[in-house]
């Protein structure tokens, strides 16, 4: 059993929120404050308890080494504004310092402490480097959805040397839309995934193929799978070692009756320069020399169809590479279908949720979660550590 903050007793008592404030920064300031935004509820809600709220968070991957492109101090100036009261930033997040600064808190103030990876320990799940950060803490909430999948000290050795645990608003609400498509979706329901590699969605194609009615496939990845076909896909990005298996999961699918719909048509380039110009291939084929950047507008319609009498959909992974214009209308089209659907709409991984945001769609999603490995891993059916760790 996992405790939720509303099951715990937090007024006046110092909280510790794990919060994953990873977002990116342009010319030092937040370029992205989704994922602050997702954890304001957890944070007003220990500001109107009345409690010490200490927040920590890691940012990048600065390696166990201090640095200052990776401070969370425009996190602590965002995070201000949003909740329109002071955050102190702490110099380090473990230390004396950090532990006067602890104890100086009156209720209701909020501390950020600085990036936890500032530290080898962290990464390493050091109980020494847990024990400080616990120092001093009355209760424990995780609400970094984006980091359970990290046996981390902040995620996991933490929930060793503090009295209370529990998760937070938005670990819950990630639990609950996602643990959704697990446990009781909706029928039809479609699974469109997206990306590069077929490597990196082997694990959940193989625990959603057991849930889901059809997939549907775009980005680099369909190349690979359309190559297992013996489709010709020109100089397309193709997994070559990935053949066999892309083959044997095209099998394995349509043996459980589950369906796997690719592309019927691309856009394509001689190259990704940005001077190239861009056409449309008239069937299935990439001609010889010519690569695949994004889906065409037949496969579009062909998705749309397959769409219309979903009552579920989880999407991972985008259509093409969608950060440049030329290839961006598969992307953009499949974020449209979704936003207009009346199902029950899921969008998992950092690159659809940040097209989502391109194109002003997040609001019309179901569930935009803001975790990238973590949601995934999660539907891979994993149990992730930060979830076990919580585990009473
Ligand atoms: C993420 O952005 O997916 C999380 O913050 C985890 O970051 P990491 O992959 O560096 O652990």
């Amino acid at each position: 059993m996992i405790k939720s903050v509303k099951d715990l007793e937090i007024r006046g008592k110092t909280v510790f929120i794990r919060v994953d404030f990873n977002v990116p920064l342009s010319d030092g300031v937040v370029a992205d404050d989704t994922r602050i935004r997702a954890a304001l509820p957890v944070i007003r809600y220990g500001i109107e308890q009345s409690a010490r709220v200490v927040l920590a968070s890691h940012l990048g991957r600065p390696k166990g080494k201090r640095n200052p492109a990776f401070s969370l101090a425009p996190v602590a100036v965002k995070l201000s504004e949003l909740l329109a009261q002071d955050v102190v930033m702490a110099g380090d997040c473990v230390g004396e310092d950090v532990r006067h600064l602890v104890q100086g808190l009156s209720g209701g103030q909020v501390l950020l402490l600085e990036n936890l990876r500032f530290h080898k320990a962290e990464t390493a799940n050091d109980p020494e480097f847990a024990r400080q950060l616990a120092s001093g803490i009355d209760v424990y909430i995780d609400d970094a959805f984006g980091s359970l999948h990290r046996a981390h000290a902040s995620v996991v050795g933490i929930t060793e040397y503090v009295p209370e645990k529990g998760m937070g608003f938005l670990v819950q609400k990630e639990y609950d839309s996602l643990g959704k498509l697990l446990e009781n979706p909706d029928k039809p329901f479609f699974a469109i995934l997206g990306g590069a590699k077929v490597s990196d969605k082997i694990a959940v194609i193989e625990n959603l193929s057991e849930r889901v009615d059809a997939f549907i496939i775009g980005g680099a990845m369909a190349y690979t799978f359309l190559k297992a076909q013996d489709v010709r896909v020109g100089a397309s990005l193709v997994e070559q070692d990935k053949l066999d298996l892309a083959a044997t999961l095209l099998n394995k699918t349509s043996q459980r009756g589950v369906q796997m719909y690719l592309p019927i048509d691309h856009v394509v380039a001689r190259s990704a320069e940005p001077a190239g110009e861009r056409s449309v291939t008239e069937d299935v084929h990439v001609p010889e020399g010519m690569m695949g950047f994004d889906i065409g507008p037949q496969s579009v319609q062909f998705f749309h169809g397959l769409l219309g009498n979903a009552r579920t959909i989880f999407w991972n992974g985008p259509m093409g590479m969608f950060e440049d214009p030329r290839f961006e209308d598969g992307t953009r089209a499949v974020a449209e279908i979704l936003a207009a659907h009346p199902g029950f709409t899921v969008v998992g991984g950092g690159d659809s949720a940040a097209a989502l945001g391109k194109f002003g769609l997040k609001d019309r999603i179901s569930h935009v979660s803001t975790g990238g490995g973590a949601s995934l891993e999660f539907l891979e059916g994993k149990v992730l550590p930060g979830f076990a760790a919580l585990e009473q």
